[in-house]
């Protein structure tokens, strides 16, 4: 899979999944704006994709927050020429038992995973339309399918990426705009490491492959995606779960 010359943006890339999503696409020739809320990481994970030949560049974004959407795609084209591929990764969790559940918990998930999936496909769209080219890949959960204890908020955001992720991907299919997504399974990173251990063993042990899922096992799968090795898909979505809850 060749991405030479393609422009990508990832979010929430200064760790976890998307800096292997980030990294894995200039190993395979694209140039990456590594976009998170954190500069200082996305600057860091930026400078290690320059050492491999690659431009890139962080920038600090908010995917939630409309105009830091519009100039992380702005400035993504000024300095690059043009945007060929979107990952949206950013998440976070706020995890508590529904009777529990606060409504700042609930909203914070939603916006950050919904509303901002919504704001940086529509921003991409724009540019991506016109130039009838362009693959979104957003990252979903595999909890977005069965529903997880103590996620109402997660499992409901997860669940909501994929149905937008068909919509837009019937919205965008005449102009040459693939969009799908992918659901990871358990996957070790700092979002799964504040799971208490005893949970994470129970995890772990149901998993068919028996072994939890690493970074990289996802931006495989990314990569695939924006690359023209798929082509013909456009709406789906690929689980990556290590055989779990076939
Ligand atoms: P992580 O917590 O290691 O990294 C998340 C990154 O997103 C951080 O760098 C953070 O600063 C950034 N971020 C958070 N809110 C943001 C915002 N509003 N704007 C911009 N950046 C923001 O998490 P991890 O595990 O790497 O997860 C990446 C994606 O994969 C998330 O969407 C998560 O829900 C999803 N996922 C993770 C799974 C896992 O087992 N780790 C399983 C299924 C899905």
């Amino acid at each position: 899979m060749d991405l030479t010359g393609k422009i990508a943006i990832v979010t929430g890339a200064a760790k976890g999944i998307g800096r292997e999503i980030a990294f894995l696409l200039a190993k395979h020739g694209a140039d990456v704006t590594v976009a998170d809320l954190d500069q200082e990481g996305a600057d860091a994970v930026a400078e290690e994709i320059r050492s491999l030949g690659r431009r890139s560049r962080g920038v600090q974004v908010n995917v939630a927050n409309r105009p830091e959407v519009t100039a992380m795609v702005r400035d993504t084209i000024e300095h690059f020429g043009d945007l060929d591929i979107l990952v949206n990764n950013a998440g976070i969790t706020r995890d508590a038992m529904l009777h529990k559940m606060t409504e700042e918990q609930f909203d914070e998930v939603i916006a950050v995973h919904m509303k901002g999936t919504f704001l940086c496909m529509q921003a991409a769209a724009i540019h991506m339309r016109e130039k009838r080219k362009g693959k979104i890949v957003n990252i979903s959960s595999i909890a977005g399918k069965v529903g997880n204890i103590g996620q109402v908020n997660y499992s409901g955001a997860k669940a909501g990426i994929v149905g937008m992720t068909k919509a837009a991907a019937k919205e965008l299919a005449k102009y040459g705009v693939c969009v799908n997504a992918v659901q990871p399974g358990f996957i070790d990173t700092d979002m799964t490491r504040a799971v208490p251990e005893k949970v994470r063993q129970i995890k772990i042990a149901e998993i068919p492959m028996e072994r939890i899922g690493v970074p990289l096992d996802i931006a495989k799968a990314v990569v695939f995606l924006s690359s023209d090795y798929s082509d013909y898909m456009t709406g789906t979505v690929l689980e990556v779960t290590g055989g779990r809850y076939m």
